[in-house]
């Protein structure tokens, strides 16, 4: 167990922007920071970060909370991985209280693999720094691929003994398990043997975004026909090929900044173009890209840039791939290397501003580069010459953005030789199919739904659940304000008349709110909203004010994102309107008094309104005492007429 003393600290030194900063790419917005949804697949920043509120809110997918919540939504930390964490980022000492050995069985499968991985990832480097099968073979593999300690030493490349078990033994004298040496995949287990999965390879460890190590790829050095090259961990709880990018824990800070990202094939791509100085590079380690891996990057960066083997067979394989970058809405530009070169060779034997010369002279932006390779495969024949033009209009028609389109039919044009007005029509054509498509899908889509249909409960405009949700809003976002309230009090007048006259008092909000509540025994009927009243009331009366990361910490899932969504709202204004309409939005803190003053007694008619609604419904009975209940009625009527009339000021009209 993870002391109280450090969550505490933790929770101090923690900034939210910070946390999150590494996993999304965030731009200020006001006092505000914005970006693309983690959760989603959007193209307009609906996730924002409240650096003052120390909280965050995503609209597109509903979620919010505080750095801890954040953690556990994205990177699917249990509580104490993502304390531990934090504790890791912002060095803070982890203390902790003794583990029972039930604690220990306890401790979830997941946390095992890493923890196995993470001891593999040390034994790997210390077993090539400190043994002579390690330096003789494994260090100076990589030396003579022109890696420095320090290069070596930032990726945590390492190696595997040449021995069957060698690994293993070492892991289990240490006390991991099988279970999980063998769900990493690093022991492979057979019958009652026991294999090292990368017997004499050098290592490279795969890290996550967040630095932790997922799984391993491991080379081969010898010459070994029936022997794959490269080794890979295989898909376990924590290791989802599809789903991650070497490298991107080293690159992920310089993509934000460069607003760009290289993309290569292979380990040591990455580690040579880092070595030289551009650290904006990740690889896709082999395989086509997938959709995740393109949503990994564009969090961090719109642009990306393909780098290509120098071998024609290999970009013409490429190019496919590339279409899905384009419908993210990413801008791709690709660059080859001279015959015979890859970007690891390449960048070995130039420097970094020869490097950067030379990707800035050849990089090309990927249609333009597309139109142009095929146009030279279809010289002479006019059939192929067709279908390129198809293919190339199929590229673009998976740009999202109209305007780009546009540009792009106009440069293809002009690169192929053809009019303007054919590549429209084609392109019309293509986007009438794909919307026949869409819509087939729609409908088929319709008809399961109508199928669900009588279960799909919609919820009507709840006017009380409303109101309730108001006052929740007004004691998180105003609570501790003090204000001047204009009560409308009956007094008689000097001619004997009941009058409503004007009497100003002064208060804090939540105990305005508190007491004008207490006063007509006003309960709220939304669980959710009742629990988080009694909390708010409660914190506020004790602390006298709250910060709002501690207080949603105390809260489950579902009243956390609910207090997000409140105190996010303002922002959202922001958000979307301000900037693109230049409209301030109007504060509404200009009249908070009101505000307070107008909810409760809009709340309190409703309720009178429902108190004769259940009157009515009782005098319909027999056997009832009907003349007390019209009394009562009328109490109640005339109570709401009074109340109109205060609301009716309130809400500027006269009396
Ligand atoms: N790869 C793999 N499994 C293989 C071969 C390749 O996973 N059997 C992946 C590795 O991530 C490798 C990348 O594909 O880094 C590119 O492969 P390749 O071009 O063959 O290797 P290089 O990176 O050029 O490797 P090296 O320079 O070490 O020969
Ligand atoms: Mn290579």
């Amino acid at each position: 167990m993870i002391a109280k003393s450090t969550i505490d600290q933790v929770f101090e030194t923690a900034r939210v922007e910070e946390v999150i900063g590494d996993f999304v790419q965030l731009k200020k917005a006001g006092s505000n920071f914005k970006g693309l949804s983690p959760f989603s697949d959007e193209r307009s920043p609906s996730f924002m970060v409240s650096p003052v509120k120390q909280i965050w809110k995503d609209f597109s997918s509903g979620k919010g909370g505080n750095a801890i919540t954040f953690l556990m939504e994205h990177e699917h930390f249990t509580y104490p991985e993502a304390i531990i964490y934090l504790a890791k980022k912002y060095n803070i000492e982890i203390e902790e209280t003794e583990r029972t050995d039930e604690q220990k069985k306890e401790a979830n499968e997941r946390e095992s693999l890493y923890l196995v991985n993470e001891f593999a990832k040390d034994y790997f480097e210390k077993t090539m720094f400190k043994t002579d099968q390690g330096q003789a073979i494994g260090l100076s593999y990589f030396k003579e691929r022109g890696f420095t300690n320090e290069t070596i030493k930032t990726f945590n490349l390492g190696y595997s003994l040449d021995d069957w078990q060698a690994f293993t033994d070492e892991a289990l004298k240490k006390g991991y398990q099988l279970e999980f040496l063998e769900k990493t995949g690093l022991t492979i287990v057979k019958e009652d043997k026991k294999f090292d999965r990368f017997k004499g390879r050098v290592m490279f460890p795969i890290h996550s975004m967040s630095g932790r190590v997922l799984g391993f790829g491991g080379r081969i050095l010898k010459v070994d026909k029936k022997a794959a090259k490269y080794l890979n961990s295989p898909e376990s709880e924590v290791y989802h090929k599809s789903k991650i990018l070497y490298g991107i824990y080293h690159a992920k800070q310089s993509i934000a900044k460069d607003d760009n990202c290289y993309l290569v094939e292979g380990y040591t791509d990455v580690i040579q173009f880092y070595q030289t100085g551009i650290k904006n590079v990740v690889a896709s380690s082999g395989t086509a890209l997938t959709p995740e891996q393109i949503r990994l990057i564009n969090r961090l960066t719109n642009n990306i840039t393909v780098l290509f083997d120098g071998d024609a067979a290999g970009i013409r394989a490429s190019i496919r791939g590339i279409d899905l970058i384009l419908e993210q809405g990413m801008n791709v530009r690709v660059c080859s290397f001279p015959e015979g070169e890859d970007p690891d060779s390449f960048a070995k034997k130039n420097t970094r501003e020869e490097l950067i010369e030379y990707l800035e002279d050849h990089a090309m932006d990927f249609i333009q580069f597309k139109a142009s390779l095929l146009v030279e495969d279809a010289k002479n024949d006019p059939i192929k010459k067709a279908e390129t033009i198809r293919d190339i209009v199929n590229s673009i028609a998976k740009i999202p953005d109209q305007i780009k389109k546009e540009v792009y039919i106009q440069e293809c044009s002009r690169i192929m030789d053809i009019s303007e007005d054919v590549l429209f029509s084609t392109l019309a054509q293509i986007n009438k199919k794909e919307a026949q498509d869409a819509n087939k899908k729609y409908k088929s889509q319709q008809k399961a739904f109508n199928i669900v249909k009588p279960e799909v409960k919609t919820r009507k405009v709840d006017l009380q659940y409303e109101l309730e949700r108001k006052i929740i809003e007004i004691l998180l976002l105003y609570g501790t304000e003090t204000e001047d309230f204009e009560d409308l009090v009956l007094k008689e007048s000097d001619d004997g008349e009941l009058q409503l006259e004007p009497v100003t008092h002064n208060a804090k909000v939540f105990e305005k709110v508190y007491l004008d509540l207490q006063e007509d025994e006003m309960q709220f009927t939304n669980p959710s909203f009742k629990s988080l009243y009694y909390s708010i009331i409660d914190t506020l009366h004790q602390n006298n004010g709250f910060s709002t990361k501690g207080f949603i910490n105390g809260l489950d899932q579902d009243l956390a994102s609910e207090v997000t969504t409140i105190l996010m709202n303002d922002e959202r204004y922001r958000l979307h309107d301000w900037e693109r309409n230049h409209i301030i939005p109007k504060e509404k803190k200009h009249t908070i008094s009101q505000l307070v003053t107008q909810t409760i007694l809009t709340l309190r008619c409703y309720l009178i309104d429902k108190k004769v609604a259940e009157y009515q419904n009782e005098t319909l009975k027999e056997d009832v005492n009907s003349k007390s209940i019209l009394e009562d009625v009328k109490d109640y009527v005339g109570l709401k007429m009074l109340l109109s009339r205060k609301l009716g000021k309130v809400v500027g009209g006269k009396i």
